[in-house]
């Protein structure tokens, strides 16, 4: 196997791309498909910090390293969600990386933030843990973002994950989600930040493959809440189909993206208010975090438990 670009011995081979890289060059294919990715969705402009949402795992930190390298200025933010080791490990992950490289890392708890743990959230709702999960995660980053005055968030959601996303939004036919699935999600409120995923053209493999070769420290484990998600059922249904013919998750989400999304963002507009409790947006009059949080609350005071209160 040899190199597209230089004809030396290649290290990786890309079936989808019908193509295989020597390492200087896998990392500079690496790197144009985030570049290309930013300007084809004018995700951000160089005068603008990007607050990059760091998990400690291998796509949100190899984000982070092309961004730092491509010469943005950034901020990482760490949530610690209070995961037992995992989240203790994910954290040295984040602060080694930050400290490496001489970057702000911004630590945000969600015990603080919502009353208990991730754990414990979950067991005073019925969600599965990890809708309540990402749902904190996505208002913790929002307001974050809101209070250290930046404009745009980052997520290393890669190929795989949006992917996955859109196969469980066509499984139900989910209008709403199919019409906020994008790699740029604009701001519509003063008080909704820019969301971007600068890394949705690269698959996970990829991301592993350019961790590795840049020598990051990432958390390897999964979250152990992630067993058994629905997630990964479609995450593997997708590899499947994949290994049978390569590009199929790039042709399902690129053919959505370009072929079948602005069907979807028609008459989708919703209208943005403030929430009654925290002010950040919701479409409701209390938000979806400050009813979660409600819940936590409820559940962990004595007199609601011996009540029985229905909620629960
Ligand atoms: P996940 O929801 O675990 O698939 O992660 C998707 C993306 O969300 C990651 O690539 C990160 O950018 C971000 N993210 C996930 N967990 C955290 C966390 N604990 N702190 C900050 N960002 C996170
Ligand atoms: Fe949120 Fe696993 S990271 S439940
Ligand atoms: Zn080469
Ligand atoms: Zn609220």
């Amino acid at each position: 196997m040899r190199c597209r670009k230089c004809g030396e011995s290649a290290a990786l081979e890309l079936r989808r791309h019908n193509a295989a890289f020597c390492v200087p060059h896998f990392t500079e294919f690496f790197r144009k498909q985030v570049r290309e990715a930013i300007h084809h969705y004018r995700m951000f402009t160089p005068d603008e910090t990007v607050m990059v949402a760091v998990s400690g795992g291998k796509d949100s930190l190899a984000l982070w390293d092309v961004l730092i390298e491509e010469g943005y200025p950034t901020v990482g933010l760490y949530l610690d969600l209070g995961i037992f080791d995992y989240s203790r490990e994910s954290r040295e992950k984040c602060e080694a990386f930050a400290a490496a490289r001489r970057q702000r890392l911004l630590i945000e708890r969600v015990d603080a933030a919502i009353g208990a743990p991730i754990p414990e959230v979950q067991k005073a709702t019925r969600r599965p843990t990890c809708s309540a999960c990402g749902l904190s995660k996505r208002y913790l980053m929002n307001r974050a973002a809101l209070t250290h005055g930046f404009v745009v968030v980052a997520t290393g959601h890669n190929l795989d994950d949006e992917a996955a996303t859109l196969f469980g939004s066509v499984m139900h036919w989910q209008t709403d989600a199919l019409s906020r699935q994008s790699p740029a999600l604009a701001s519509t409120h003063p008080k909704l930040v820019r969301r971007v995923k600068p890394l949705y053209r690269l698959s996970e493999l990829e991301t592993a493959a350019f961790a590795f070769l840049r020598g990051i420290d990432y958390i390897v484990e999964e979250c152990p809440f992630a067993a058994g998600a629905t997630s990964l059922a479609h995450k593997e249904a997708l590899n499947r189909l994949e290994a049978a013919s390569p590009g199929a998750k790039h042709n399902f989400l690129f053919g959505f993206l370009e072929k079948a999304r602005p069907a979807f963002q028609r008459g989708q507009d919703v209208q943005l208010t403030e929430c009654a409790s925290c002010g950040q947006v919701t479409t409701g009059e209390i938000c979806a975090f400050c009813k979660l949080a409600d819940q936590v609350k409820r559940r962990s005071t004595p007199l609601a438990r011996s009540s029985g209160d229905p909620s629960r």
